[in-house]
């Protein structure tokens, strides 16, 4: 089997992390919830992982992370926290329902909506954004990454660009996170919003938030949380203040061990060689007359993702057949992305989707090459009898 369906979730990780995952259930109670070993294990477990999550953002401190189920958890929690009915809030097409549909029930209650549209690459111009700034904007809320382009926006222009007018940037960041060096203070990020699974190579069900450190975002989800148990209110420093309930604790061992991972090979050098493995893939396919390339392909930097259509080919026939035939997984259909795809024209015919990981092997792309050249070769002479 050849995975390349790594924006979906990271299949291919590295051993230690199934590892750290089994080894917790002997070590781990429940973090902060009393003083014996197996709790203070959780505890710490908790506070190096917070950590290593700031050192590799670059936060201020191990505090302005919080653990959240996934990147949409941690969209939600921004979203409904930060924007208020009298608001005003700036997206794009691009961006996944992860960020539309919490901006779309604001918009139900009151909240001012702008989408700005991209070009025919789907790139997003800054310039187009910044026209649509208004007195009241409160947020710009936008990708990283797309997962449908793979293209890469420049946050730092568009954190300028917000702070101008005095509103904040949330990112979503389930496509870079892991893979693209992020540093939140260059970039002038005030939430960045991440998942677990993919660039993170962590279980399922991990993922977070950053929050500027003199930025409070009031949670939706209150409860538990070991301490202050006599208050009414949930304790209002981060990171408690976004996490209630007990932690998924064995979740985020493994996500330790995938941290250290990242950490010790550094994201620049994941980043290359996932961009290698990429280019490689392109640069085997781009001469076949009959493929469409969705994104801006040239770019400097892109995400490790591949989204195309052979003619008319449905996606989803397209995506049977290299499963069928040649054991390769990718993504077909929409990809929750449902404007990119209206902008794209793509909404009936959907987009097959190729994502690259740190552990893909030459050897796998060159088998995708080949058996796109093969079932490209057999769309045309249908076409053609
Ligand atoms: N959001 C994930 C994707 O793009 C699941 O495939």
């Amino acid at each position: 089997m050849i995975y390349l369906d790594s924006a979906a979730t990271s299949f291919l990780k590295p051993p230690q992390v199934a590892e750290a995952v089994c080894l917790s259930f002997e070590h781990i109670g429940n973090a902060g919830r009393g003083a014996h070993m197996p709790t203070l294990n959780a505890s710490r477990l908790l506070y190096n992982t917070r950590e290593k999550l700031a050192q590799l953002f670059h936060a201020e401190a191990p505090a302005c992370i919080a653990f959240a189920s996934n990147a949409t958890q941690a969209l939600n929690t921004a979203i409904n926290g930060l924007i208020g009915p009298e608001d005003h809030v700036i997206t794009t097409v691009c961006e996944h329902n992860s960020v539309l549909r919490p901006l779309f029930r604001k918009e139900k209650n009151g909240t001012q909506l702008s989408i700005v549209p991209a070009d025919e690459k789907g790139n997003i111009s800054p310039e187009l954004l910044s026209a649509c700034l208004r007195s009241n904007t409160r947020a710009i809320v936008m990708h990283h990454a797309s997962n449908i382009t793979g293209n890469v926006t420049d946050l730092a222009k568009i954190a300028d660009i917000a702070h101008t007018a005095g509103a904040l940037l949330i990112v979503d960041a389930a496509q870079t996170a892991g893979s693209i060096p992020i540093d939140v203070q260059r970039m002038g990020i005030d939430v960045l919003c991440f998942t677990g699974h993919k660039g993170l190579m962590g279980p399922q069900g991990t993922g977070g938030i950053y929050v500027r450190k003199d930025l409070q975002i009031p949670s939706f989800l209150v409860g538990g949380s070991g301490v202050h148990s006599f208050d009414r209110e949930h304790p209002s420093d981060m990171p408690t203040a976004l996490e209630a309930g007990t932690a998924n604790g064995h979740g985020i061992a493994g996500l330790e061990a995938a941290l250290d991972f990242i950490l010790e090979t550094g994201v620049e050098a994941i980043h290359q060689r996932e961009t290698e493995l990429m280019q490689r893939f392109i640069q085997g396919i781009r001469d076949i007359p009959a493929l469409t390339f969705y994104g801006d392909m040239d770019a400097e930097v892109r995400a490790p993702i591949v989204t195309l259509n052979l003619g008319d080919a449905d996606a989803a026939e397209v995506s049977d057949i290299l499963w069928e035939e040649h054991e390769i997984c990718v993504r077909a259909g929409a990809h929750c992305a449902p404007l990119m795809h209206r902008h794209f024209g793509t909404e009936q015919q959907g987009a097959v989707r190729f994502s690259f990981s740190y552990w893909n092997t030459e050897k796998e792309i060159d088998c995708a090459v080949q058996a796109i050249r093969e079932i490209a070769a057999d769309y045309e002479e249908t076409i053609h009898a």
